[in-house]
């Protein structure tokens, strides 16, 4: 099964891409979170990537279509993937097209997480990380049970994202509008597009995604 999340970002991409992992038993695959593995490691994508992703703008198909390519040729996603912010661009939405005609893959849906841009720098600039497990958190809008400690692992080392600032989402508001809002036609045609209003609490949201997932599957 192959589910896109499409979104500005802010959306909840990542948060709901999370929950449905747990609830279908399908494998998260973030493009975002396989680019910023790679800055980390200082793997050569990873340097050429690291400043482009530090301004807003987006990483060239080329460095994140192979990145992709090699993380779908793992025996993990063999059950089912979400793609979390890919593709991003038309290349990679046709370069995907390709990859998944290789293997006789369909996908089942691209569900476009609707929001207003008003509220996406709010999300953006409350958001925090664990860094031992990965779960995503909200200074207003999700915190966890005890402040500070991960409700999923315990741990206590949380981050926030080097591009999460108030600058830097206006660029990737603007590249998300010039260069991944026109893949809501291109998956329209295609007739797997479906709408999701992500305006509501994380909570609502998840119930229209699990309802949209459920019968697309
Ligand atoms: P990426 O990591 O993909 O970031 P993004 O698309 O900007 O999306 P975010 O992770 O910021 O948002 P999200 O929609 O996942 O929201 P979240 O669930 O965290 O990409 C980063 C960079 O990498 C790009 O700028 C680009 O440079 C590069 N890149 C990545 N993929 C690429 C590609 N394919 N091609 C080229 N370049 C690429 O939620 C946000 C916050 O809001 C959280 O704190 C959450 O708790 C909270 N929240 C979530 N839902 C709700 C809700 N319903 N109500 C209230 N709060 C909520
Ligand atoms: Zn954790």
């Amino acid at each position: 099964a192959v589910l896109i999340l499409l979104g500005p970002p802010g959306a909840g991409k990542g948060t709901q891409a999370r929950l449905l992992e747990d609830k279908f038993g399908l494998v998260q695959l973030s493009t975002g979170d396989l680019l910023r593995a790679a800055v980390a490691a200082g793997t050569a994508a990873g340097k050429q990537a690291k400043a482009v992703m530090e301004a807003g703008e987006l990483v060239s198909d080329e460095i994140v279509i192979a990145i992709l390519r090699d993380r779908l040729a793992e025996p993990d996603v063999a059950k089912g993937v979400i793609l979390d912010g890919f593709p991003r661009t038309t290349v990679q939405a046709e370069a995907l097209d390709t990859l998944l005609a290789e293997t006789g893959q369909q996908i089942n849906a691209a569900i476009s997480l609707e929001v207003d841009d008003a509220a996406m720098v709010a999300r953006i600039s409350g958001r925090y990380t664990c860094g031992g497990c990965g779960e995503g958190y909200h200074d207003q809008f999700k915190t966890p049970k005890v402040a500070g400690v991960c409700d999923k692992c315990g741990g206590t080392e949380m981050q926030r994202r080097a591009d999460d600032t108030a600058e830097t989402v206006a660029s990737r508001l603007e590249a998300y509008h010039a260069q991944t809002a026109p893949l809501i036609a291109y998956y329209e045609r295609k007739g797997v597009l479906k709408r999701v209003d992500a305006m509501l609490a994380i909570d609502a949201v998840a119930a229209q995604m699990q309802d949209t997932t459920a019968a697309a599957l």
